[in-house]
């Protein structure tokens, strides 16, 4: 089977890590045994949050390590990175049990993500044959469309409110996601939606809508309690609206 990757990408606050968190949840409980990693690419972190792991060591924080091992060149410290990126990765699973997980980190050098984002897109390539579906909770906006970090991604799960604005970061995704890394399927979820018929207002383009999901009053509980989606009840609003968007598109 070839590896499915599936990225969430939309505008900030939308509920991109919510859902991700949630797709790997589905994943587990549908797949148990099939080889899971879940990537938080998102520097402003807190998919291990939803999630409900402990973050060892992030991406960055291994990059650091090799940067300050080694003065060699770029490719030398890209495959280090892998070797020890895959160690800990696995180191990572064994913990779970269900899923792996990578988190990106924080990388503060000079407020720019470029070098961590060149070696997420080698360590999703170089991954992507280790497991069988790969999540991954994007940064907010456009750049890692840009950089093709996402270049191998067979899925691509747009989330938005019921804003214009959320809907235009959105549509500019789809339109550079096209050009630059032609995923297999696209669709988009509508998410904390209080009123859907106001979605005869929201003009997704030719973006195909998955599910709409509501206010889910078990995440707001959720968030209050600091709880993680493996915490909701499995019929709950959330679970079945991206259960409902994967199925539609494929994924699962
Ligand atoms: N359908 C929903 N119902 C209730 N709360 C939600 C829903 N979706 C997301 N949230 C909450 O909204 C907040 C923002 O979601 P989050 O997933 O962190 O967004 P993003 O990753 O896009 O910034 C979080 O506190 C999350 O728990
Ligand atoms: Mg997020």
């Amino acid at each position: 089977m070839q590896t499915k990757i599936i990225a969430v990408s939309g505008k900030g606050g939308v509920g991109k890590t919510t859902i991700s968190a949630a797709t790997v949840r589905i994943l587990t409980e549908q797949y148990p045994e099939k080889r899971i990693l879940a990537i938080d690419a998102d520097p402003a972190v807190g998919l291990s949050t939803a999630l409900g792991v402990n973050i060892v060591k992030t991406l960055d924080d291994i990059r650091k390590e090799i940067v300050e091992k080694t003065v060699s060149g770029e490719a030398r410290e890209a495959v280090d990175l892998l070797n020890e990126a895959r160690f800990h990765i696995f180191d990572a699973m064994a913990e779970n049990g269900s899923f792996a997980f990578l988190a990106i980190g924080r990388p503060e050098t000079a407020g720019c993500y470029c070098g961590v984002n060149a070696y997420l897109k080698e360590v999703i390539a170089a991954l992507a044959d280790e497991f069988d579906y790969v999540v991954i909770d994007g940064e907010a906006g456009i750049e890692q469309i840009n950089r093709r970090v996402m270049e191998k991604v067979t899925h691509l799960l747009l989330v938005s409110d019921q804003s214009k604005k959320g809907i235009s970061v959105l549509r500019t995704i789809r339109s550079l996601s096209s050009e630059l890394v032609h995923p297999d399927r696209t669709g988009a979820i509508l998410n904390r939606v209080a009123d859907q018929s106001l979605n005869a207002f929201v003009d997704l383009g030719d973006i195909e809508l998955l599910a709409t999901i509501p206010p889910d009053e078990e995440q707001l509980q959720n968030d209050v309690l600091g709880r993680s989606v493996f915490d909701l009840p499995s019929d709950s609003p959330l679970l079945c609206g991206v259960r409902e968007a994967l199925n539609t598109m494929q994924y699962i």
